[in-house]
Parts: structure tokens; C-alpha cells; sequence
């Protein structure tokens, strides 16, 4: 049997993407003020800014769409979606959103008050900042083999429980409940193992606080499971999944990710303790709790694509592509967020320029270099997205200079890859001549989006 894991799909409908030279990229990015942001989607060759609903649907999905029901209440989409939803999770109660943060946006304000503690992995941004709107302090308390890029654990995404039951001892009255991110985005779409969610979840319950678990990722953390766990290879993604899920009291999740849909959202609840709030933040900021923020054919494509984000051959496929380019960064000595995780590798771009000094933003500047040499889109996880300008106009800086390429589900092939090895290993090459930036338009809040930049000599 030939032991390459191919793209366990065929190609039906393609898009072109157009080839740019790199005389034109350079000129695309400096009208772009040195700001990946701001270039089109149609000057990009590889687009990896995000995993988040730029996939390919399946031929099942767009069949599905046009099955979509969409009456204003009681849709039959709604209903059949709510039976792979509770397949799933085992949870009963269903609340459909537009993405990921409207979920959070409408489960926290019915769920904490200001002043609480919430205490997760690591949260994502929006997570954080939903939190934080509210007053909430946003904890992260992700294991410390987490935090060291080079370090290689099977399961990187773990909570601390030691940390988590003294916080639950010290400061219990204020923990409304307690998070997992499944996979850790935030630290490199790392995965949490089933003893960990158990044990959490045990500890949680032991205080009387629930586990809400953000599932943007609970596919390929199940698979991960599956491929490092003792006890779990037998069983199929399906079954881990709901054991992961039975732990678990509430979810939310953006479906623009495992659920293999361009646009979607959902909180999920086993009981009713937040159900009534929740469905009228739900009317009043989404739509009605029938279809949330969504259209009833987006119901159909999600409730598809629950499905085959939890196929073994998909997630095996998966799981792979991020382990391939590993591989081939591995091979040219470049440093990376180890190992690689479900959706994306996180390279160290201190191990491409490391005479650059921090104040140059290293890896905004192997992020521009990757467009100008390659054509790729990734995005800075360093200095620029969490350094700040102070008001004297000195600078703070992150602990880590990363480029994140997060890999869009099913659309890319093994030869997208190879070719982005090589440009990566080009852009090693001519590191010396790599410039750095300086920031001369920024505003005052996430500034990555859209300050401008110029080059350093
Ligand atoms: N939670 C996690 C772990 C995420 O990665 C994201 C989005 C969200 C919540 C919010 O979901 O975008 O549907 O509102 N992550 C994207 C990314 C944006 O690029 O990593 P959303």
C-alpha cells in the first residue's frame, strides 16, 4: 500500500488564482503600505491569512443549500441540523449565530457579570475581548510546556489543573464557569487530550462551576486524540468526539472552521440554566432561535458539513498537510511552533532573520517577504499584532516574533505545498537582504488590521 495520505476528494469546480510576478508583488504590497491586510485576495497566489470560512464546500453541500428552508420560524433546515448537532455533542438544546464571537457575545452576557473570572486554556481574541467587554478578566492558564514554541508534547493545548484548582480555591465565588479551546488557537492550534477535558471537567464540577467548551476546532482535536492518546486509536473521530462533548455543559462554536462552512455559528446547552436569556439576546441580536443569524441554507450546508469535518480519511488528510510543510521546515533548519498543529504552522521567524532586531518586526517582515518571494499571504503573530505604542513613543513587544500559515479546509494540493517550501527556502536564502518596517499610521486599537508601514534601510 503506498503510504502517501493523499486529498481524499477529487476536484470538480475550480477557481483560478492568478500568477503575479514578483516585480508586481512588490509594487501590489508597497501600495498596500507594507500591510498583507490591505492587499486583494486576487493579487495573493497562496492565501493563508486564516482558516476561518475560506474552505471548499463539497458537491453534498451545495446540493444541500438549495434544499434550504427559509421560513422565518420552525424551518425543517433548523430541525435537521439540530439532529447532527445533538448527535454530536448530546446536548439538546441548539442556538444557531452568525459566526464564533456572536455565539460568545450572546452566551457571556447571559452567563457572567462583571467583576467573574473566566479561566480557559488560552482564549482566542474575540473570546478575550467578549470577556473583557463585560468586565470579565479573561485567564489564560495553558500548561507551561505550552508556551515553548520548540518543545514538542502530544497534546501543547492542556490546561493547568494544578493553577486552575488554586484559582478555583482562592476565587471560586467569582468563576461564573470554566473554558476549553478545542484545538488552542491561541498557542498554536495545539490539541487537549480526553484526560484533560476529563480531569477539567471533574475539578469544575467538584466547585459547582460548568465547563463550556469553544469547539471551533473539536475535529481535528479529536483526531489528535485518536493518533497520540493510549486507548483512543479504535475508535472513530465520531465517537471521541462525543465523549469530548459529554463532558462538556455548554459549547459555542464558529462553524467556519470544522463545520466546513464559509459562514456559521452556534452555542450548544445541556440544560436550561441559560437557555431563556440566552434565546432572547439570541432575538435581539441575531434573529429568531429558528435560524440565529443565519440562512436557512447555511443550516443545510453546516449540517453537512459536521459530517464530513469528522470523515477519519478528511481528517487524516488533515492533519498531514500541516505535518508535511513541518517536515520540509524541519529539513531547512527553520524554526516552528512544534508540532505543528491542526490548521496551521506557526514558523519563528527569530530562526529566518535572527540578526533583526525585535524593533524592526521580524516577523511582520518575513510575513512581507513570503508575499513579495512567493506570492503568500500568512499573518504576524508578533510584535505588531501585540506590541503597543506608548504615549512617550516607546514601543512594547511580544515574547514571540511568529508568521501563522493557517491552511483553508480542502482547497489546496500537495504541490501548493511543496511550493511553498521552496519559497520559504528562497526567502531563507536572501535573509540578509530582508528589510525590516517601521510604522508610520497606526490606530489606537489592533493596529495589525491596518497601520501603514515603510521600509527600513
Ligand atoms: N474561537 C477560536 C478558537 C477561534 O479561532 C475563532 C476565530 C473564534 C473563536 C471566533 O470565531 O471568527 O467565527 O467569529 N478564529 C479565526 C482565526 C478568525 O483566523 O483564527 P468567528
Amino acid at each position: 500500500m503506498p503510504k502517501t495520505i493523499i486529498e481524499p476528494f477529487r476536484i470538480k469546480s475550480v477557481e483560478p488564482i492568478r500568477v503575479t510576478t514578483r516585480e508586481e508583488r512588490l509594487r501590489l504590497l508597497e501600495e498596500a503600505k507594507l500591510n498583507v491586510f490591505k492587499l486583494r485576495a486576487e493579487d495573493v497566489l497562496l492565501d493563508w491569512l486564516t482558516d476561518s470560512g475560506t474552505g471548499a464546500m463539497s458537491a453534498e453541500q451545495w446540493a444541500a443549500i438549495l434544499r434550504g428552508d427559509e421560513s422565518y420560524a420552525g424551518a425543517p433546515s433548523f430541525y435537521r441540523l439540530q439532529a447532527v448537532v445533538r448527535e454530536i455533542t448530546g446536548m439538546p438544546h441548539l442556538i444557531p449565530t452568525h459566526q464564533g464571537r456572536a455565539a460568545e457575545h450572546v452566551l457571556f452576557g447571559a452567563a457572567c457579570k462583571s467583576g467573574q473570572i473566566v479561566p480557559n486554556n488560552s482564549h482566542f481574541d474575540t473570546t478575550r475581548a467578549n470577556l473583557e467587554y463585560l468586565g470579565v478578566e479573561a485567564l489564560d492558564l495553558v500548561i507551561a510546556e505550552g508556551l515553548q514554541p520548540a518543545l514538542i508534547h502530544p497534546f501543547k493545548g492542556n490546561i493547568d489543573l494544578a493553577r486552575l484548582e488554586d484559582l478555583l480555591q482562592r476565587e471560586g465565588e467569582r468563576i461564573p464557569f470554566g473554558m476549553l479551546t478545542v484545538t488552542n488557537n491561541t498557542g498554536g492550534g495545539q490539541p487537549v487530550s480526553m484526560a484533560n477535558i476529563r480531569a477539567t471537567s471533574e475539578l469544575l464540577h467538584r466547585y459547582g462551576k460548568p465547563l463550556v467548551m469553544d469547539v471551533c476546532r473539536f475535529a481535528e482535536n479529536a483526531m489528535f486524540i485518536k493518533q497520540r492518546e493510549p486507548g483512543y486509536a479504535e475508535h472513530t473521530p465520531m465517537q471521541i468526539a462525543q465523549e469530548m462533548f459529554g463532558y462538556a455543559d455548554a459549547a459555542t462554536m464558529s462553524a467556519k472552521k470544522d463545520g466546513m462552512v464559509n459562514i456559521g455559528g452556534f452555542i450548544v446547552l445541556r440544560d436550561e440554566r441559560w437557555l431563556e436569556p440566552v434565546q432572547q439576546m439570541l432575538i435581539l441580536r441575531e434573529g429568531f432561535p429558528t435560524y440565529g443569524g443565519l440562512a436557512g441554507r447555511d443550516l443545510e450546508a453546516l449540517a453537512v458539513g459536521l459530517r464530513e469535518g469528522l470523515n477519519e480519511d478528511y481528517l487524516r488528510y488533515r492533519l498531514r498537510t500541516a505535518e508535511y510543510l513541518g517536515e520540509k521546515l524541519d529539513a531547512l533548519g527553520i524554526g516552528f511552533v512544534k508540532p505543528t498543529g491542526g490548521h496551521a504552522v506557526y514558523i519563528d521567524a527569530r530562526t529566518v532573520l535572527p540578526e533583526m532586531p525585535v524593533a524592526h518586526y521580524p516577523a511582520w517582515a518575513l510575513c512581507n517577504a513570503l508575499y513579495v518571494e512567493g506570492g503568500i499571504r500568512g499573518v504576524e503573530v508578533g510584535s505588531v499584532m501585540f506590541g503597543k505604542r506608548l504615549a512617550d513613543g516607546s514601543e512594547t513587544y511580544h515574547s514571540m516574533e511568529l508568521v501563522r500559515l493557517a491552511f483553508p479546509r480542502r482547497m489546496y494540493t500537495q504541490s501548493h505545498f511543496d511550493y511553498a517550501a521552496e519559497a520559504i527556502a528562497e526567502v531563507r536564502a536572501m535573509a540578509a537582504s530582508i528589510r525590516g518596517v517601521r510604522i508610520v499610521k497606526q490606530p489606537t486599537r489592533l493596529r495589525h488590521f491596518s497601520c501603514e508601514c515603510e521600509w527600513l534601510d
